[in-house]
């Protein structure tokens, strides 16, 4: 167990180590117990969280306030487009001035190319740590609570078998880094993984090589495919959701053919019940019902998508409750 994690920023838990993510997942199950007992944990009351969004949330923007309120202190909401951002606030005017009010700065900044960055320099500014609530490449804190469902589902992840999948949506083009960041997490828990999109959308090579590198190391196996119907057969997790084309697509109208080429990519329970036979359903939510998953998987008995959105809870609690304190 790691116990000196004040002050550290997440921008992707590729940037920790095992035992780091160990320790957090540690601390994240005993706060969902504690709160579960009704058992008060204020571990950052009088310390202040500011929650800057450049993008829409329902979940995250939920789960970091409320575990803010459930830890004692207090998480103030703060619309890119309400601020003087647009008027000239730099990143590092951002980091400098936020991390003095504040005790820790999350940020949503999901524009491609842009995302990353813009939280690299706010954390280099920052004196208090930078949260990654999702940019353009990472998706850390869904990919925390995604692998305590799978820890709470299955037990020891090892040895079972994670499908990551694209899967057809047309409401927008959705940031690549949900899967990025599961790639990247779940074989360090040694579990095989199965990447699976068609060629036109594929992730960053150097996420890619990484994560066949995680995998490497704890000796469990990662493949890329790009048959639907091939990387669900026989997995124990169907993690199916849609990403853009922003690596191959020049505009709207080319990603717009290329999901009616691959409008047949949705979750249904004949593909479902092809995975085995205690096989997991899960989506980071929102998820387009009739186009990427049908009524019948998402709200069916392997559906383990509230879990993973209560999961958000705990894990963000423990996470700020470690590098807040
Ligand atoms: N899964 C997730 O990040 O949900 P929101 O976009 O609603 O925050």
């Amino acid at each position: 167990m790691q116990t000196n994690l004040r002050g550290r920023d997440v921008i992707d838990f590729q940037e920790w180590t095992k035992d780091e993510v160990d320790t957090v997942l540690d601390v994240a199950f005993a706060l969902k117990r504690d709160r579960a007992l009704g058992q008060p944990h204020p571990y950052l009351r009088d310390k202040v969280l500011a929650m800057l969004f450049f993008f829409a949330s329902t979940r995250t923007r939920a789960s970091f306030e409320a575990g803010m309120a459930q830890l004692g202190g207090h998480a103030q909401f703060i619309e890119s487009r309400s601020t003087q951002i647009a008027h000239g606030d730099t990143a590092k005017e951002i980091g400098e001035i936020l991390g003095r009010y504040n005790d820790g700065i999350a940020i949503r900044n999901v524009d491609w190319g842009v995302g990353n960055t813009y939280l690299r320099e706010v954390a280099t500014a920052s004196r208090a740590p930078v949260l990654n609530m999702q940019c353009d490449q990472f998706h850390p804190h869904q990919a925390l609570a995604d692998l305590m469902t799978v820890i709470e589902r299955f037990g020891d992840p090892r040895g079972r078998t994670a499908t990551v999948s694209w899967a057809c949506a047309r409401s927008y083009s959705k940031p690549i880094s949900v899967p990025q960041s599961l790639i990247l997490l779940l074989p360090r828990f040694g579990m095989n993984v199965r990447l699976v999109h068609p060629p036109e959308f594929a992730l960053m090579p150097e996420v890619v090589e990484q994560a066949r590198e995680n995998a490497r190391r704890s000796r469990a196996s990662f493949e890329v495919l790009d048959d639907f119907d091939e990387g669900i057969r026989g997995t124990d997790v169907v993690y199916a959701k849609s990403w853009g084309a922003v690596l191959t697509a020049t505009d709207e109208a080319e990603e717009a053919r290329l999901l009616d080429r691959y409008a047949s990519w949705v979750t249904d329970g004949r593909r479902l019940a092809t995975a085995g036979e205690d096989a997991v359903y899960m989506h980071p939510l929102p998820a387009e019902r009739g186009v990427e998953v049908t009524d019948e998987v998402i709200d069916g008995p392997r559906s383990a998508v509230y879990d993973q959105a209560e999961n958000r809870l705990h894990g963000q609690k423990a996470v700020m409750a470690l590098t807040m304190r």
